[in-house]
């Protein structure tokens, strides 16, 4: 079986900034994730032995490619009980229609559907222990409306993931390019 899950790499220039924010979040007690492993997840797959049928229809699938801007910070959970540190993006159709096409092609071969709408986000950190409320409510103020820049979406890659300590492993299987980029 493999573990895996349809991403979008987001340019180094993008991450670049995201090393002090992962350093406060450090401090506040978070559980960062390593920056070589952070992506924008479309479409989450789980485990599955599908993963010939899934290449073969990712690549039959045409969509254009588009540009996304990466704004904002924020939380799952809340300052005294966070769960997840993530950075957004500004609310955009054509990512909205990729997940929605990568879904109705996937369920064609078995893979389920989400029964949770689709909330677009870059996961930065983790919290498993007790917060530094006062660190993490600066980190917010400081970057909640910050822009990080915006950049084509030239294609999505088909990553398998290997749970391990202290931090899952991720492998590009597969990178399908996007129409006209
Ligand atoms: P997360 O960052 O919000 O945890 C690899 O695990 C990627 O798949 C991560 O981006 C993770 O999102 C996402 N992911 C893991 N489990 C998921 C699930 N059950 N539903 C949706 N996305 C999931």
């Amino acid at each position: 079986m493999d573990r895996l899950f349809v991403a979008i790499d987001l340019p180094v220039e993008i991450k670049r900034d995201f090393v002090v924010i992962l350093d406060e979040l450090r401090s506040a007690n978070g559980k960062t994730v390593p920056i070589e492993n952070i992506h924008l997840t479309v479409k989450f797959i789980g485990e599955t032995n599908k993963t010939k049928d899934i290449i073969n229809t990712l690549s039959a699938i045409r969509f254009r490619s588009f540009s996304l801007s990466v704004e904002g910070v924020g939380l799952f959970g809340s300052v005294y009980h966070p769960k997840v540190f993530w950075v957004g993006v500004v609310k955009n159709e054509s990512l909205e229609s990729l997940f929605l096409v990568l879904e109705e092609e996937l369920s064609k071969v078995g893979i389920a559907k989400e029964n949770r709408e689709f909330s677009p986000h870059i996961t930065l950190a983790r919290f498993k222990a007790k917060p530094d409320i006062r660190r993490l409510e600066s980190v917010l103020k400081t970057y909640g409306s910050r822009k990080f820049g915006s950049f084509d979406v030239k294609g999505v890659t088909l990553y398998k993931s290997e749970l391990a300590h202290p931090n899952p492993k991720y492998f590009p299987l597969k990178f399908f390019q996007l129409e006209g980029a």
